[in-house]
């Protein structure tokens, strides 16, 4: 069916394969809540400020509230437009007629798009920072019930130091606060209304931006109408928030499978998520983690795709900018899938603290404590550092494990290496006597577990100030004209 021309779309002659070309309507009739809401209350401040008469503004209002409830039902077919908002107001007047002619006053589609886009960014924002902060809670209360275990720390993937396993999920939880904080920080870039704008220098009706910022419950207005029409800077700060989450997300993954493997066989997963192979019978895969990290690069590249649009554009609102719609919708339902199935799977996977144990043993890890151990008896660090790294050198010829070193072997290397110094080389002690901030030992991670509580917490309330659309929608439908 070919496209509908409105006046917006252009003059008489204008082609109808450059129209079809321009349309955005597949994509943005995702963002039919918002665009009426945004209506609902520009309308709605246009009759209180008299901008249009009351009735006027009341049959419109209540036009658009049927349409939110054709929606909601699955009745509404929106005519083929050029985008979502001429769809509306063509379907507007074909409902209620001549009012529907008033409800572009002091508004363009350049200030509607944005507003629009911010609904629909602090509104996503709002319920993947909620969900995230149960993430870190949920962490934090693994780290609470499993955290004794110790295991191997890595660096360069090789064995390093003993950790205990609290550590390691305080290490993910650690993360995953900074990507909190990131995500309230996108919330409050998107949390300013961009309507009364206009298409780029404002308007000289008597319009109220307070009126409509109240209304759709956003916290400030934006400050310049030709920087607003033309800018995307909030969609950019949740599109990084995301993809900098995600790579975190693909980091724990990674980890996850690693310590799966025989190999390593820290950890197991149970068959709710592994998942089979179509030839080998045997197969157990981590799918599950593998699709988190390979994810990760759709949102890495949504990233991109925005940060490319945007690049080298002239100030004032551009078409290029409609090209925001594919990185931008695309991001909620990937952020959203990777947050609920990382916290349905987590629970799922099982630490084996016989098999983390061995791979402290095998991997000398507890070097740096016997050291540290010398350096406490007035050694100099570099000269004990020598001497460990002789005896480790001695344990591997002889095919022992550092905590099976004898007195004897290590007196003849260096008598200052008694059998004090080598009672360090037990892993638990090793990870208790860790005193520093942020560090392995016990104290250090039930503050790190507190601060994350705390922390997560409060950014927990901040998602939940954000109104919802349907709380929105309730509150417009009603709002005195
Ligand atoms: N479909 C357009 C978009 O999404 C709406 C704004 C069009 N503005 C214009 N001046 N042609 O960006």
């Amino acid at each position: 069916m070919a496209l509908a021309k409105t006046d917006a779309s252009g003059g008489a002659g204008l082609l109808p394969e450059v129209l079809a070309f321009s349309s955005s309507l597949s994509l943005d009739r995702q963002l039919l809540k918002e665009d009426l809401l945004g209506s609902m209350a520009h309308v709605t401040m246009l009759g209180r400020t008299g901008v249009i008469p009351k009735a006027e503004a009341r049959a419109i209002r209540d036009g658009l509230v049927d349409l939110w409830r054709r929606d909601a039902a699955g009745t509404l077919a929106l005519p083929d437009e050029e985008d979502v908002h001429m769809a509306v107001e063509v379907e507007l007047n074909r409902t209620i007629g001549a009012p529907a002619a008033l409800l572009h006053s002091a508004r363009s589609r350049n200030d509607q798009v944005a507003t629009d886009l911010r609904l629909h960014v602090r509104d996503a924002l709002g319920q993947a920072l909620s969900s995230l902060c149960g993430l870190i809670g949920e962490l934090v209360e693994r780290a609470k019930k499993d955290g004794h275990v110790l295991m191997p720390s890595y660096t360069h993937r090789q064995r390093a130091q003993p950790i205990s396993l609290g550590y390691w999920l305080s290490s993910y939880g650690a993360a995953f606060l900074r990507d909190a904080q990131a995500f309230a920080f996108a919330l409050d870039q998107a949390d300013a209304l961009a309507l009364g704008s206009g298409a780029i220098s404002g308007s000289s009706l008597g319009i109220d931006r307070e009126v409509t910022r109240g209304l759709l419950g956003f916290s400030r207005l934006t400050l310049n109408g030709l920087d607003t029409v033309g800018e995307r800077d909030f969609a950019l700060d949740y599109l990084y928030a995301t993809a900098r989450f995600l790579v975190h997300a693909s980091r724990l993954s990674t980890d996850l499978i690693d310590f799966t493997t025989p190999e390593f066989g820290f950890a197991s997963l149970s068959g709710d998520i592994s998942m089979g192979s179509s030839m080998m019978p045997q197969k157990k895969n981590p799918d599950v983690f593998e699709l988190i990290r390979g994810k990760s690069g759709r949102a890495v590249g949504n990233l991109m795709g925005l940060l490319t649009t945007v690049k080298g554009l002239p100030g004032g609102y551009n078409r290029d900018l409609q090209e925001d719609r594919g990185p931008l919708l695309e991001t909620r339902p990937l952020l959203s899938g990777v947050l609920s199935v990382l916290r349905l799977s987590l629970p799922h996977v099982t630490f084996h603290p016989d098999k983390c144990r061995a791979g402290l043993d095998e991997g000398f890890t507890q070097a740096t404590d016997l050291a540290e151990a010398l350096v406490k008896k007035g050694m100099p660090f570099r000269v004990a550092y020598k001497h460990v790294g002789a005896l480790v050198r001695r344990c591997q010829e002889l095919g022992l494990p550092l905590t099976k070193a004898t007195a004897e072997l290590a007196r003849s290397i260096d008598p200052a290496i008694d059998a004090d110094a080598l009672s360090v080389l037990e892993p638990a002690g090793a990870v208790a006597r860790k005193r520093s901030a942020g560090s392995t030992g016990p104290q250090a991670v039930e503050a790190q577990l507190a601060a994350l509580t705390s922390q997560a917490g409060a950014l927990a309330t901040k998602a939940a100030a954000v109104p919802s659309l349907l709380v929105l929608f309730e509150q417009l439908s009603k709002a005195a004209i």
